[in-house]
């Protein structure tokens, strides 16, 4: 029987609620599937920030990097500004691992819906590709000036190696799906970056001639993801923009209580982390309310990464089953059932096919 160290880092606001049922379920199908899940939970978070001025110890990396896989709910809440308590845990860490590709799938699944008029699900599939690790999250900038002189420089960096590897990955991912990849671009208005971004884009794709690629100005592919989102099926993009592109898919299928995410590390060097696409939601934070679906199919992401196909299976598979029932389903679904309730049918839902 294989046992699996995984790291539990709930974090802040629903994080917490939903990365409870997440681990229900995947505790329900490593029993069914033989193997062993043991947790380590870190309370890493914004109260931890309150109580000791860090996100995280200082030794942080070193004692998540003996896990095989970190299981993340989110990240940041009011009262710690945003950039202190991102950069003081989410992001160092998918830096420290070389989670380099923020893999971001989603699929409008029947008993959801979509906000897009017509489509039904079985339609809307597509993959979010971005890159996790440079581009414009950077620390590289600052403030300067006083008064109406006053202005802020932000940096991005764009690395050769950084931009090969992610649109790579991209091309191959497509060549296990539909063969079509699809790059956000806004070269026509970003003159450094962007046009090295399509300049390797190019070069790349040139080793794929059976993949069909095309690029795609960021703006106009939003547009696309609305009104033609068939179109589309593997997205490579830049962090910010694949951050951006990646609310809005998870918007057009479902919403965001619906989308998983995985931080990547391809080498498996390091852990990888899995974490639903949206954030800690302080509006409905301690209501029991949030949908745990986006944290579960996280979890399915893991369980995946472990090389444990057969369960990540059963878990989409659990979630498919209720949600297509309808009977248990959160506000957001149109249901009125809690967090916990919709967490509890699934992990009953579970099955050996
Ligand atoms: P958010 O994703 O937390 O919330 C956006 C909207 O979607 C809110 O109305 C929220 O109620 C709704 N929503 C999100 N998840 C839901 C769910 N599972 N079920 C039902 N409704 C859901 O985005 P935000 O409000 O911009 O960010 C809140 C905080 O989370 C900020 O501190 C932000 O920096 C942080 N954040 C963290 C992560 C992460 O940890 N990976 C991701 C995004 C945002
Ligand atoms: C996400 C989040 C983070 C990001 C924020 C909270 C820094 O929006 O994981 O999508 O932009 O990477
Ligand atoms: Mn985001």
């Amino acid at each position: 029987m294989s046992d699996y160290r995984i790291a539990s880092i709930p974090g802040d606001g629903i994080g917490v609620d939903v990365q409870i049922e997440a681990r229900k379920v995947l505790e329900r199908a490593a029993e069914l599937h033989g193997f062993v899940l043991q947790w380590t939970e870190f309370d890493w978070s914004c109260e931890r920030f309150a109580q000791t001025g860090t996100m995280m110890p200082d030794d942080g990396v070193q004692l998540l990097a003996g896990f095989d896989q970190i299981l993340l709910g989110a990240v940041g809440f009011p009262g710690v500004p945003d950039h202190v308590s991102l950069w003081g845990l989410l992001i160092p860490l998918r830096r420290a691992f070389s989670q380099y590709v923020n893999l971001r799938p989603v699929r409008l699944l029947p008993g959801t819906n979509t906000v897009l008029a017509g489509r039904t699900a079985g339609e809307l599939e597509m993959v979010i590709v971005r890159e996790n690790s440079e581009g414009e999250y950077s620390r590289i900038g600052g403030r300067h000036g006083t008064g109406a002189g006053e202005f802020a420089l932000q940096e991005s960096v764009f690395t050769r190696t950084g931009v090969e590897r992610i649109v790579r990955y991209a091309f191959e991912l497509a060549k296990t799906r539909t063969g079509r990849v699809v790059s956000a671009t806004k070269s026509n208005g970003i003159i450094h970056t962007m046009p090295f971004w399509d300049e390797i884009f190019a070069e790349i794709a040139a080793e794929y001639p059976d993949v069909h690629s095309e690029q795609c100005h960021i703006d106009a592919l939003a547009a696309r993801m609305v009104q033609q989102p068939e179109r589309i099926d593997v997205v490579v993009a830049s962090n910010l923009f694949g951050d951006i592109l990646s609310d809005l898919a998870a918007a057009v299928t479902g919403g965001l209580g619906m989308a998983p995410s995985g931080n990547i590390n391809p080498e498996s060097t390091h852990p990888s982390m899995f974490e639903a696409v949206h954030g800690s939601a302080p509006d409905i934070a301690g209501q029991g309310i949030a949908n745990p679906v986006a944290q579960i199919l996280a979890g399915a992401m893991l369980l995946d990464h472990l090389g444990e196909r057969a369960a990540a299976g059963s878990v989409s598979a659990a979630v498919e089953t209720v949600l297509a029932a309808g009977e248990v389903a959160t506000p957001d679904l149109g249901g009125k059932s809690t967090t916990a309730e919709l967490g509890t049918a699934v992990a009953e839902a579970v099955k050996i096919s």
